[in-house]
């Protein structure tokens, strides 16, 4: 089989990351071969550094080499749909980072369209762009690769071998991520990013609490079981009496976030068809790192998975520089006292290993674990939840 060409869209984190786990597998399998960027100096910059052999600001030239099998897309959402269309329409296979779409607005909206904009317009708008990239995708037979980095994580891998070997059924999926917030310009605005830590965020829980309750039914009634209903809240707490009543006080200052028109809090019930539940809830208002579990209640047991600070290693340092030469977590605010750095953040959190999945599902022409199917799914079921927390009631998912 040839070496797998890639074509990199987007030159900043999500581009690194991606770049790193490409790095751990054989050059004679997959080679990232060109890189697209907004501005000329940070895909060239990139370029030089990771030693690529083109690089463009032009999306239509990337598109346009015969050495580019697929396309990587790690540029800001609100371009996902339109790069991942174009990509499918010009033969090349698709990795995308997440979320696969959403809403960003349409001409003659008022803004800002956080605020503005019904829910019901949005969920429209998002469900017809999701639709769109798989049409696509179905239209010119390439491989769809969504990067839900949770479903390789190994605690979830092994959450499914523990599932497998029961009888037991999930009653209740509880899967949470926080944070301090993101730094990104793009997040603070929902024309950039079609939503706040719900979709930035709650994605990847959204994701695995759908792709586990599928698995569970295939593997038990040999077909998935199904989202039916969603019950959601937002909120923004950092713009809340009780955020500025702390900063009055003169307290406050680690929470990084300073959002537009989007939400900074979700929590979501998903009831799925045999009447078990997914509780999701995320926040950009989390202080201690990045923080990322989901956990099974089920008939026979519990599993509790940990995706981020575990205590395979634990540090202690009463000066936050003892320690400042060597990564620790994602957000961390200090590397003071007590903490438990990651080991391998690549391997704990699923990045070495969707890549992996990604490159073997394209060169033996097979599904990825993580598809257009799941990535659509869990627009639905978001921009669902967007409808029901601005309605204060429970909302069907079609
Ligand atoms: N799975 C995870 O945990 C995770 C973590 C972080 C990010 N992500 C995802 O990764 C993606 C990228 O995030 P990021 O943090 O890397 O974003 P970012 O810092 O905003 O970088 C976006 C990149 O896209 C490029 N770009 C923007 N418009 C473009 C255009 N029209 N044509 C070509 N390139 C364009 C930018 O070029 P310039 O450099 O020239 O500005 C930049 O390199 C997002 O979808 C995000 O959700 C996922």
């Amino acid at each position: 089989m040839k070496t797998l060409g890639i074509g990199l869209a987007g030159a900043r984190y999500g581009a690194r990351m991606h770049l790193a786990n490409y790095a751990k597998l054989p050059r004679d399998i997959v080679e990232v071969r060109g890189v697209c960027s907004r501005t000329k100096e940070s895909g060239g910059a990139l370029a030089r550094e990771f030693r690529i052999g083109f690089a463009t600001d032009d999306f239509d030239a990337l598109l346009a080499r015969k050495d580019i099998d697929a396309v990587d897309i790690c540029v800001p959402p609100a371009l996902h749909h339109e790069f991942a269309i174009r990509g499918a329409d010009a033969g090349k296979h698709i990795i995308m980072e997440k979320p696969l779409t959403g809403y960003f607005g349409t001409a003659g909206d008022p803004e800002p369209i956080g605020t503005q904009v019904s829910r019901a317009r949005m969920r429209e708008g998002a469900g017809k762009n999701a639709e769109a990239v798989r049409e696509a995708v179905r239209r010119n037979g390439v491989k769809f690769c969504y990067a839900e980095n949770w479903i390789y994580a190994p605690p979830i891998e092994k959450m499914r071998r523990l599932i497998a070997a029961s009888k037991g059924s999930i009653l209740e999926l509880r899967a949470e991520e926080n944070h301090s917030g993101s730094n990104s310009v793009f997040s603070r605005d929902w024309k950039s990013t079609g939503g706040g830590a719900l979709l930035r965020m709650g994605v990847h829980s959204v994701g695995a609490c759908l792709h586990l309750k599928q698995w569970e039914g295939q593997l038990r009634l040999g077909k998935g079981i199904r989202p039916v209903s969603v019950l959601a809240d937002t909120a923004d707490l950092i713009h809340s009496s009780a955020a500025r009543r702390a900063g009055e006080a003169g307290a406050n200052r680690w929470i990084s976030a300073n959002p537009v028109d989007v939400e900074n809090w979700a929590n979501l019930i998903i009831s799925f068809d045999d009447g078990s539940r997914g509780n999701i809830i995320v926040s950009d208002v989390g202080l201690g790192g990045l923080n990322t579990r989901v956990t099974a209640f089920m008939t026979d047991g519990v599993i509790k998975s940990n995706m981020t600070a575990n205590d395979a290693i634990e540090t202690y340092a009463p000066d936050a520089s003892a320690f400042s030469g060597e990564y620790f977590t994602e957000k961390l605010e200090t590397k003071a006292g007590w903490n438990r750095p990651s080991c391998d953040e690549d391997w704990f959190r699923g990045f070495a290993q969707e890549m992996e999945d990604f490159v073997g599902a394209i060169r033996e022409n097979r599904e990825p674990r993580s598809g257009i199917d799941l990535a659509v799914e869990c627009v639905n079921a978001i921009y669902a939840a967007y409808l029901s927390a601005e309605k204060g009631s429970r909302v069907m998912i079609d």
